[in-house]
């Protein structure tokens, strides 16, 4: 049976096609529109990639399935929301200013109300399938629990019989945060935080405080954090969040009229209690709007660069980090099963999933790598295929899952630009002698990943011997902020030699602590406050990925790459040949692997 799971109109969206019960195929939209963190959109291309790739037609399709169960969301929301307003009394009252403008808060929502009526919801997606020539009659459209969908995705494709599941992001139908108990595929939902006591409003509305946007940047906040490590002793913040965010013995207490219920002339993700709250301490800590500049030291730097934003930053991802591991906490005291998955939005913070991690009693921990609503198409694909009758279980042994190009195609491409270029019968072993040299290079090879990172299909390698590489990546490949970091990529191998904790840790979405030898061999890839953020390659799952590394490791004597997504800042990562060769052009990359072809500049980089 054939299963169409869509993420569409809201997050990052996404289309998946599943078959008997197992992930055949999966794209995010903004990989082919190159529309990065656009929200809001149908998923067409990726649904019409899903179905072309696979040689299939909608006809042949049985059930599309949503991540999100619109028969149910007006009249919890309505509820939920009205029953907190007149229990708390509009608790941070004190805070808001008398602005005159409403937007998003309870305005907000009641614009979601109409957006996901049934009968709405419906009628956009037959509109959407026509624009994209689908004329013909369309399956039945099955709509699935938010968190349900997340938390069917994390757990089948975890490998575990039974298991604690949690569920963390902005907001489902009628909850924000969910933990199920799992015992031989039957999910019981054992806990639940009801909009709009929600951590991704939270986390998302400081990311915006912050001048970054949210749903889209939070993970530069928790880089930002990194930062205010030296200072967390002397950091008044950390007491000051507690009447925001208050961590107790069974996960936390949130006051929502900070983020989503109430005047917010600043900005859509924050009430004026917020900028009044925080600007009652130091008014110099007004929001930051993109792109702002200040000065530090005589120098020009972005505005959050300064002290007391970092600090800001800091308690904002301590607090979360607190209250995630409450919640897992809890649960496991809770419910003594030692397996945990951890799915939505808010478990894409690696340093929160690495303290998790170091709970006693987690005995293992699975993570989605695509744990934001993009892959909860899958979930939710798999719990309209268990209707249908399939045997769920489709453990996850890589994410590459996306678009894929032959050799033809990519010499087609490369043809097309008029280039020079050279036929390979080794891209590693060639890659790896560049490698050596010092050069940067775009790999594009097999399928495009699913999920945030970059796994060895589209990534931009270097060697991470010194920190100067990372600078030149930053300032003239990636255009990115300097302050950022980046990962390190090496052998399943070679993990217990340079790796503390963790060793399998496949795809980059839980920090670890560098060894003394990894912050040694491979500075560029540690951040600020030690963290790293590592994937570990085994030679059976990513051969030519593995073979990179360790004909790399030959040449340096380290076997670790640094790997970073392929694309320049602001864009989705690269998905096709034409992608690859654009960005290539107009970035500072010195080479590009792509398929069984080398394309070089003939002009060298400025150094
Ligand atoms: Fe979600």
């Amino acid at each position: 049976m054939i299963v169409l799971g869509l993420n569409a109109f809201g997050q990052n969206p996404s289309a998946c096609l599943v078959i008997d019960g197992k992930l055949i195929a999966f794209s995010h939209e903004e990989r082919f529109n190159r529309l990065k963190g656009l929200h809001g959109l149908f998923p067409a291309y990726a649904l019409r990639w899903c179905l072309s790739s696979t040689g299939l037609d909608i006809r042949d399709v049985d059930k599309i399935a949503i991540n999100w169960d619109c028969t149910k969301y007006p009249f919890r929301i309505m509820r939920n929301l009205a029953g907190i307003a007149v229990k708390n009394g509009f608790s941070s009252a004190k805070y808001n200013s008398k602005g005159d403008i409403s937007g998003d808060g309870f305005g907000g929502v009641l614009n979601y109300l109409n957006l996901y009526r049934p009968a709405n919801y419906q009628s956009m997606i037959h509109s959407a399938m026509r624009e994209i020539g689908i004329r013909d009659k369309l399956p039945e459209v099955v709509y699935v629990n938010h968190h349900l969908s997340h938390a069917y995705q994390a757990y089948h494709q975890s490998g575990f019989n039974d298991a604690l599941v949690l569920v963390a992001d902005g907001h489902g139908e009628d909850s924000c945060v969910s933990g199920y108990v799992v015992r031989k595929g039957k999910f019981s939902r054992v806990l639940q935080y009801p909009v709009p006591y929600s951590l991704g409003w939270f986390y998302g509305g400081f990311t915006s405080y912050l001048g970054f946007y949210a749903n889209r940047d939070e993970g530069k906040l928790m880089g930002l954090a990194a930062y205010g490590e030296k200072n967390k002793d002397n950091n008044p913040w950390l007491q000051r969040l507690e009447r925001i965010l208050k961590i107790n013995d069974k996960g936390f207490e949130l006051d929502p009229y900070f983020f989503k219920m109430g005047s917010n002339y600043h900005h859509p993700r924050y009430t004026d209690a917020l900028v009044n709250f925080l600007g009652s301490y130091d008014p110099n800590l007004r929001p930051v709007y993109p792109g702002e500049k200040a000065f530090l030291n005589g120098e020009q730097v972005n505005r959050y660069l300064l002290p007391e934003y970092i600090d800001l930053a800091y308690a904002v991802q301590s607090k979360l980090e607190e209250a995630l591991l409450s919640l897992v906490k809890y649960l496991r005291r809770q419910y003594p099963i030692p397996k945990l998955c951890l799915a939505g939005g808010g478990f894409m913070n690696c340093k929160a999933n690495y303290l998790i991690s170091t709970l006693p009693g987690i005995d293992e921990l699975f993570i989605h790598p695509a744990a934001s609503d993009d892959g909860s198409a899958i979930g939710a694909a798999y719990w309209v295929s268990e209707q249908l009758g399939a045997k769920l279980g489709d453990p996850l042994k890589n994410v590459q899952y996306g678009a894929s190009f032959s050799n033809d195609e990519i010499k087609k491409a490369l043809s097309n630009y008029g280039l020079n270029f050279q036929a390979m019968d080794d891209p590693a072993g060639i890659a790896s002698k560049l490698l050596a040299k010092g050069k940067i290079i775009g790999w594009f090879q097999g399928s495009a990943e699913m999920g945030a990172r970059a796994l060895g299909g589209r990534s931009i390698v270097a060697i991470p011997a010194n920190n100067g590489i990372k600078d030149k990546i930053n300032s003239q490949v990636k255009f990115r902020e300097s302050w950022r970091p980046y990962c390190p990529s090496l052998p399943a191998e070679e993990a217990s030699e340079y790796l503390s904790g963790d060793k399998s840790l496949p795809y980059m979405i839980k920090a670890d602590i560098a060894t003394e030898l990894l912050a040694a061999k491979a500075p560029a890839t540690v951040h600020i406050d030690k963290t790293i953020r590592p994937q570990t390659v085994e030679k059976d799952i990513l051969p030519l990925w593995h073979r990179l590394i360790t004909e790399t490791g030959k040449l340096t004597g380290v076997p670790i790459i640094l790997n970073t997504s392929f694309n320049i800042q602001g864009e989705p990562i690269v998905n096709s040949p034409n992608d690859a060769i654009r960005t290539f052009f107009s970035s500072g990359l010195d080479s590009l692997i792509i398929g069984n072809y080398l394309v070089s500049k003939k002009s060298s980089r400025t150094e």
